[in-house]
């Protein structure tokens, strides 16, 4: 049974005062940070770019940090935020040109290689990459906003997802994204995700510890 893994999107924090922030959801509990990368492009969102990463490394964050990449192409910013301190990189397979190659460079780079499907995103892309795969996203909303509601159906492709990887017999992360909720993150466990990643859940919340540990109370049931 894999550790539950609680990685807040810094999507939804005080971008102000980004480094405090950040310090103040890992104190509070959370294990990973996650960085929802827009490019305007692949998404129709910006967001934020590399020197992100690199600020909040000079900062002194140590947690690892998950890149969720929804831009066009990849591999450029592949690079570039495993050059400024990323730990795990995912993308979606749409948004590369060559999928097995994109995911080696994450590897040849020193990080963790996951791909992330969006809801309507087949699984056909594991067919001949789940010997690469550290994670695996299984987006629960469409890309590109905070703030969105669970869409139910991520629950059944969870469960195809779970087999596939159990079937491969290899160590492979489930993580889930957008809509995670206290009232929900039970029964995206129970479907099988153990990473969960909740951007208004927990920043919009005054107290980031009280939330963490409800959820944490909801996965521990
Ligand atoms: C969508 C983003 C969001 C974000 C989480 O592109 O990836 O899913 O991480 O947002 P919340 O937790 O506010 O739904
Ligand atoms: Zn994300």
């Amino acid at each position: 049974m894999k550790d539950f893994l609680i990685a807040p999107s810094i999507l939804s924090a005080d971008f102000a005062r980004l480094g405090e922030d950040v310090e103040k959801v890992l104190a509070a509990g959370a294990d990973v940070v996650h960085f929802d990368v827009m490019d305007n492009h692949y998404v129709p969102n910006l967001t934020f770019g590399p020197m992100i990463c690199k600020a909040l490394r000079d900062y002194g964050i140590t947690a690892p940090i998950d890149v969720h990449l929804m831009v066009s192409p990849v591999d450029d910013l592949i690079e570039q935020f495993a050059d400024a301190g990323a730990s795990m990189i995912s993308f979606h397979p749409e948004a590369s040109q060559h999928v097995d190659r994109s995911l080696q460079l994450i590897i040849d780079k020193g990080c963790q290689p996951g791909l992330v499907f969006n809801p309507a995103t087949s699984l056909s892309h594991l067919d001949y990459v789940m010997d690469k795969l550290h994670h695996i996203l299984l987006m629960s909303v469409n890309p590109g906003f905070g703030g969105q509601s669970f869409i139910p159906n991520t629950l059944d492709k969870l469960r195809e997802v779970k087999q596939r990887i159990e079937e491969s017999g290899r160590n492979i992360r489930l993580e889930v994204d957008g809509g995670v909720k206290v009232d929900n993150i039970a029964a995206i466990a129970d479907a099988g995700a153990d990473m969960f990643v909740a951007g208004s859940a927990i920043f919009n919340q005054p107290d980031y510890a009280t939330v963490i540990q409800q959820m944490r109370n909801e996965l521990a049931s």
